[in-house]
């Protein structure tokens, strides 16, 4: 078989807009609008409505309808699924993606999502679960372990903590123990599991298919 030309670069689709037509004279006066995407043109991975939003501006305005489930994911082993976590709910407007382990996680999945999405650290289980405890938080552990429930069955509460475990072990002995239920995808493969991140999109677009407003 004879290998493709490669594509010139040239032909690659350019994403996003370009320059504010009509020029400075035309630009809108909102202080959401970044004079300097304005100038530019905005190549950046968000939505339209957002085109030419400075970041803050976007945060503040996602901060007003954020969806009241957290997604938190232990870290002790530098685990490459967090990055598309972090992704997934900026996508699906989590709360808050709670990291929890090592304070360093890896970030190539999160494709600078991690700046719209609010993200903190808890260097362990109990810390994390002594922080769900006083926001009135249940911890729904999600993993295909003896005990769990089925996603349709499940319940899925509105204000909740969704906890995800690594590559490899799964949820520690301490995670689970913190759960209030156990969550799991059915699977009809030979594989043992998902990776985390799959896992991950799928409970988090059915907590939004049972809670959240359409998407606007
Ligand atoms: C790669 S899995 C490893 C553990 C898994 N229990 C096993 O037996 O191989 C990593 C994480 O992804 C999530 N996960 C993967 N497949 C899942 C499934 N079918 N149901 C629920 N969670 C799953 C869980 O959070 C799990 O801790």
């Amino acid at each position: 078989m004879t290998d493709l030309p490669p594509v010139p670069a040239a032909a690659a689709p350019a994403y996003g807009v370009g320059p504010w037509p009509g020029g400075p004279d035309a630009w809108p006066d909102d202080p959401r609008y970044d004079r300097q995407l304005l100038a530019d043109g905005d190549r950046r991975n968000v939505v339209d409505r957002y085109r030419y939003w400075r970041m803050d501006a976007i945060v503040a305005e996602l901060d007003t309808h954020r969806h009241p489930f957290h997604v938190a994911i232990e870290n002790w082993q530098h685990d490459l699924n967090i990055g598309s976590i972090v992704r997934s709910a900026n996508a699906f407007l989590a709360d808050t993606v709670h990291i929890v382990g090592r304070r360093r996680w890896n970030r190539r999945g999160a494709m600078v999502t991690d700046r719209y999405q609010h993200v903190v650290h808890h260097p362990d289980v109990a810390s994390l679960a002594a922080w769900a405890a006083g926001e009135g938080l249940p911890i729904i552990a999600v993993d295909n372990i003896g005990g769990s429930v089925a996603l349709p069955a499940a319940e899925l509460p509105e204000r909740c903590v969704l906890l995800f475990g690594q590559e490899g072990p799964g949820l520690s002995p301490e995670a689970l123990e913190a759960a209030t239920g156990i969550v799991q995808i059915s699977q009809y493969g030979s594989t043992r599991s998902l990776n985390a991140a799959a896992a991950a999109a799928v409970i988090m677009y059915d907590w939004c298919r049972r809670w959240a407003a359409p998407a606007r």
